[in-house]
């Protein structure tokens, strides 16, 4: 008997959070095409797996295993219609395994996740061969199959499990359509599964009016890929109805897991979406301008409800008390060199100028132009390496920094990536005000900028190590700790020619950077190095484009080709576009149809490094 598990059902899940927030009066939400999902089939016994294959199109996507004989799998998707459809080709019977867990959210948050378990019910339905799984009413999943099914509703997990054995020819079609009504979501329900061409057919349209508008294929990709990453970045888009912040449509960093806005992640999104529509781009960013807090703070997500950001964070607000590593005032300057379009920029300016302030009055205790991460979440690298020992530092006096900062979880570091951001924001905001007729402005940010360059160069540079490191805030000693965020230093343009020359060579080592998916999130031959670990050896694509338009910055042509055919090689032969990589094997980690990753786009399309007009 071959074990089957389909794992990870977060959309049915996604749902029933929403509706228990939904329940208890908290706005209500559509999220465009959320619930399209690849339903992460595993086999319990990879390696007796022969051949596996994966496709996508604009059907669905269609995977097929041999080894025990042949599965082949389907999945489609219609507006909030979702089918999973498994046959049995031809070998023995397959049991089958179905999961579903309810994501992040509910580790955060027990109370929560038990009210949603006991809320769940399976009922079966025509003589057990037909199933439906509501919540407190509002109807979610039905499954129906050619054979007997058993189910169980776990009483401390949302893990149903659907145990069935399929046989020669048999059939097992699940699918997901959320409505209040059971007459509703049989009615859906089963048109579509009686009628699976047809909603392929409306899936197939749907996505080809939005792909119908992707720029024309850039060299050195293939075309479904290229049409697959443009999937991606496209569908993530979402609208929240009745949010008091989230008043603009924006993308979600992934529909499965990361349900909400997040500040350097919509930037990342902006750019790539400048390549297909203007308004798209410029809306992205509209949420986190709204967001701002009255001292000039843009926070660092803003949540979809209130209670979520509680669970999570124990305030009383749609978002945290962080900031995000500021790649917004870069997704602007992009967006200007591109559109030129002053009146949008004379609105959102005075946010970004307000931002910056907010830099000066709360990261910067020692004031020297250098800004400080108070929090590693702060940082976007969350479970970094670089945060280890800023940690212990606080937990032994944490007094101390109590007394420097209001809020803090860390000794303040004032950080390598952070600091070319920095740099950036203020050369940005000098151009556009130059732009915009604001000379006194202009010279003012000029200066600021001057400052933070001046401090990296003088207080992050090893020269023994030929490397950038953070450094504490309040003795600018170096952490020695060898991570890829030395190389935004190129990004930024504001190292030495001999400085990017030392970059390099760490970068083409492969006992340090240059791994199977390169720039793992830390130098590989740092005892710490885990190629799975989240931010602590795991590939990013984000961290991949800041290096090779930095690399591309200083002439280094060669070495950025290599880094960007590398990176899309492992990500076609994948077929995916994921949130990270393993840096050892290529393997996709993560979410799946992950926001930024979409980068690998700009890399493709854009001639000339972001920002060079403005940096010249
Ligand atoms: C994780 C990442 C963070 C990112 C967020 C949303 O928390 O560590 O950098 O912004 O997910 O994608």
């Amino acid at each position: 008997m071959v074990v089957l598990t389909i794992k990870d059902k977060r959309e049915i899940c996604g749902n029933l959070v929403s509706a228990v927030l939904g329940d208890r009066g908290i706005d209500s939400f559509s999220y465009g095409e959320f619930f399209e999902g690849s339903p992460f089939l595993r086999i319990e016994k990879p390696s007796e797996v022969k051949v596996y294959e994966h496709r996508w199109s604009l059907e669905g996507i269609f995977r097929r295993y041999e080894g025990h004989g042949i599965l082949e799998e389907f999945t489609s998707v219609y507006d909030d219609i979702l089918i999973y459809e498994l046959k049995r080709i031809s070998g023995g019977p397959i049991e089958l395994n179905l999961r579903g867990n309810l994501g992040i959210f509910t580790w955060f948050n027990p109370g929560l996740r038990k009210e949603i378990i006991r809320g769940v019910t399976f009922e079966a339905i025509s003589e057990r061969r037909a199933f439906q799984l509501s919540y407190n009413g509002t109807y979610y999943l039905r499954l129906e199959t050619d054979h007997d099914v058993e189910v169980e509703v776990k009483e401390d997990r949302v893990e149903y499990a659907v145990r069935t054995d399929l046989s020669d020819g048999d059939k097992l079609v699940m699918c997901t359509v959320a409505s209040s009504s059971k007459e509703e979501v049989k009615r859906r329900a089963s048109w579509a599964m009686q009628n699976p061409s047809m909603v392929r057919e409306k899936r197939r349209n749907m996505l080809e009016g939005l792909l119908s508008k992707i720029p024309q294929k850039p060299e050195g990709v293939h075309r479904d890929f290229y049409t697959y990453l443009w999937y991606v970045i496209l569908t993530n888009r979402c609208v929240v109805e009745r949010h008091p912040v989230l008043k603009y449509p924006f993308n979600m960093p992934s529909k499965y897991m990361f349900r909400h806005q997040w500040l350097w992640d919509s930037a990342f999104h902006s750019v790539v979406l400048s390549w297909y529509d203007q308004k798209l781009a410029e809306e992205e960013l509209n949420n986190l301008f709204i967001a701002q807090k009255p001292d000039g703070r843009i926070p660092h997500e803003i949540f979809l409800s209130k209670h979520l950001c509680k669970a999570i964070w124990r305030i009383d607000d749609y978002s945290p008390w962080t900031t995000q590593p500021p790649v917004l005032a870069v997704a602007l300057g992009i967006l200007f060199e591109k559109y030129k379009n002053k009146k949008y920029i004379k609105k959102v300016l005075p946010y970004l100028i307000r931002y910056d302030k907010w830099f000066r009055d709360f990261r910067d205790n020692d004031k020297d132009q250098l800004m400080a991460y108070v929090d590693y979440l702060e940082s976007g690298w969350d479970d970094s390496a670089r945060w280890d020992l800023p940690i212990i530092k606080f937990k032994k006096n944490s007094q101390r920094y109590l007394g420097m900062y209001k809020r803090i979880r860390m000794a303040p570091v004032e950080a390598i990536d952070l600091n070319c951001l920095i740099y950036l924001q203020r050369k940005v905001i000098a151009y556009l005000c130059k732009e915009l007729g604001g000379n006194n402005l202009a010279c003012e940010f000029e200066e600021l900028a001057e400052k933070t360059k001046n401090g990296i160069l003088e207080h992050m540079w090893d020269e023994e190590e030929g490397f950038f490191f953070d450094v504490f805030e309040e003795d600018h000693s170096h952490i020695k700790v060898k991570t890829p965020a030395a190389f935004l230093t190129m990004f930024a343009g504001l190292a030495e020619r001999e400085q990017v020359a030392r970059l390099v060579k760490h970068l083409l080592n492969e006992k340090e950077f240059w791994t199977t998916f390169p720039l793992p999130t830390l130098s590989a031959d740092d005892p710490r190095y885990n190629p799975r670990g989240y931010w602590r050896g795991r590939s990013w694509i984000n961290i991949i484009w800041f290096t090779y338009w930095g690399l591309r910055r200083y002439g280094y042509d060669e070495v950025a080709e290599k880094l960007l055919k590398k990176t899309l090689n492992l990500m076609e032969n994948s077929f995916t576009c994921n949130e990270n990589y393993d840096s050892s094997t290529g393997e996709p980690l993560g979410a799946p149809d992950f926001g930024w990753s979409t980068l690998v786009l700009d890399m493709l399309m854009r001639k000339r490094p972001p920002l060079d007009e403005i940096l010249a």
